[in-house]
């Protein structure tokens, strides 16, 4: 039998307190009153929200599959300014539409001029185009960005006043193939993270089809003012094509018995639109005709779409994102008759929709696991490590670590919880011999190799760099 050992328990430690001196206890309430005052606490302004550190792994994910989408299919990298002239979205966007009327953050410049925050980058993105001579390129010119943009909207679920978009933007082509890339980036994008959806689609035509339309689309609305909300009465007057969009219950009827743009697009018009849906019958993306779709931005041709969630409750049932064709945009500001199409994806909202979905259906984020864990023991080894630890930041060994412990039981314990295969434990006697250990953290067995070898010997024995070793 194994005798018990009875650790001695230590005698409590008596603290005993200076006394504190008359004038240094009036300081210290002086200045206790001073920080009282002064204190205030700062919370995100409202539509703001903080993207803490639990969340990144969401964000990170969806960046890494659009940057991977981006460069499979041939998209470069732009980054335009967060500020631009206010008249660039109003040109661009329309001034009757809400993202204009009702939701830019403008401000006065100081050297004169009106300047905004971006609603959203596609504008910006033409802006570019013209203004950095990409139209002396080779044609088409495919980009995509990501970004915050900003609109002063009625905060709610899924609805900020910064939100952050990644876009796609397709300059200088007329081609059916061009709108089913587009949708195609979008349902992979959604695709490679498991989440699905579905696409809503329309085509709107050529503004002068459409002209013809909103006169169609006006008659039969006025025959029926009477059962319209406040907004629907505004929208006959200002932007009639916003009717369809309208949310309100009491318009629902009206708006289903409505006539459809179809009907009203040439031959020219309708044999693009088929062509767009063929795609993307070959593709096998799902989508829905839906005759209402119109967006929310005036620079629209032809082709419009919206992605949507399959399954989601509150925010989750919105828009994930939209794009379509705007073949006049570029001319409208200021560059040659060009044609163009582009989409992009709301991220916050798609975030939101994945942590719903990943827990409904108990999905995980997959991490990359770490390859070793380092142990360090004293203060010397703790210089060591770091040293070692900069050492191997090239060396593609995902190492995890924690300089702050000091006892080698925890250290290991967070090894196991990590599941990492091996450990490399750097103590007092190591750092003097030049050495440093490899623990197998299965069978225990542990090795001692030269500290300047460290690299070629984990690397032999990571199965991940079997391929260098052969
Ligand atoms: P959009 O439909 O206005 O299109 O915005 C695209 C997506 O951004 C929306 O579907 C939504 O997910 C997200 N979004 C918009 N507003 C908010 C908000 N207040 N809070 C959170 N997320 C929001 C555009 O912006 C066009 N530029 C798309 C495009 C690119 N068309 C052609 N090229």
């Amino acid at each position: 039998m194994k005798a018990k050992i009875k650790k001695n328990k230590k005698p409590a430690k008596v603290v005993i307190k200076k006394p504190i001196k008359k004038e240094k206890m009036k300081k210290n309430e002086e200045q206790k009153t001073v920080s009282d005052k002064n204190k205030k606490t700062w919370t995100a302004l409202r539509g703001m929200h903080d993207i803490l550190p639990k969340e990144e792994k969401y964000w990170k994910s969806m960046y890494n599959v659009s940057s991977k989408l981006a460069e499979y299919m041939q998209f470069a990298r732009i980054e335009t300014p967060i500020l631009e002239e206010a008249s660039l979205f109003i040109r661009s966007i329309g001034k009757t539409t809400d993202v204009v009327e009702k939701e830019m953050y403008v401000f006065d410049d100081s050297d004169g001029g009106k300047i905004c925050l971006r609603p959203e980058a596609t504008a910006s993105v033409v802006r570019a185009y013209v203004s950095d001579g990409l139209w002396n390129n080779p044609q088409p010119v495919k980009v995509w960005y990501w970004g915050p943009m900003f609109r002063h909207d009625r905060p709610q679920a899924g609805r900020y006043r910064q939100f952050t978009q990644v876009g796609f933007e397709n300059i200088g082509v007329l081609d059916p193939a061009a709108d089913a890339e587009l949708i195609m980036i979008a349902f992979n994008f959604y695709k490679d993270l498991k989440l699905p959806v579905e696409i809503h689609i329309n085509s709107i035509g050529t503004p002068e089809e459409r002209e013809r339309y909103k006169n169609e689309l006006l008659n039969y609305y006025r025959t029926k003012k009477s059962y319209l909300c406040e907004e629907c009465r505004k929208r006959m007057q200002k932007n009639p094509l916003r009717l369809l969009d309208c949310k309100e219950e009491q318009c629902q009827g009206v708006k289903e018995e409505a006539p459809q743009i179809v009907d009203w697009l040439s031959e020219n018009s309708k044999n693009y639109f088929m062509k767009v849906l063929e795609y993307l019958d070959e593709l096998g993306v799902p989508y829905i005709l839906r005759p209402s779709l119109v967006r929310g931005l005036d620079y629209y041709t032809h082709t419009v779409f919206e992605v949507y969630p399959i399954s989601g409750e509150g925010a989750a049932q919105s828009a994930l994102g939209g794009g379509g064709r705007y073949d006049l945009l570029v001319e409208e500001l200021g560059g040659k008759s060009t044609p163009a199409a582009g989409m992009a994806l709301g991220i916050d909202r798609s975030v939101i929709y994945m942590k719903e979905f990943y827990q409904q259906n108990q999905l995980r984020v997959e991490k990359e696991p770490y390859d070793i864990f380092f142990a360090q023991l004293g203060d010397r080894a703790k210089g060591r490590a770091m040293k070692i630890l900069d050492d191997l930041r090239e060396s593609n060994i995902k190492i995890a670590f924690n300089l702050y412990k000091n006892s080698l039981k925890t250290q290991l314990d967070i090894a196991n919880e990590l599941k990492v295969p091996y450990s490399l434990i750097l103590g007092q006697k190591e750092v003097q011999e030049g050495t440093i250990i490899i623990r197998d953290m299965e069978s225990g067995i542990q090795e001692i190799v030269d500290q300047k070898k460290i690299e070629t010997a984990l690397k032999k024995k990571l199965k991940k760099f079997d391929d260098t070793n052969k």
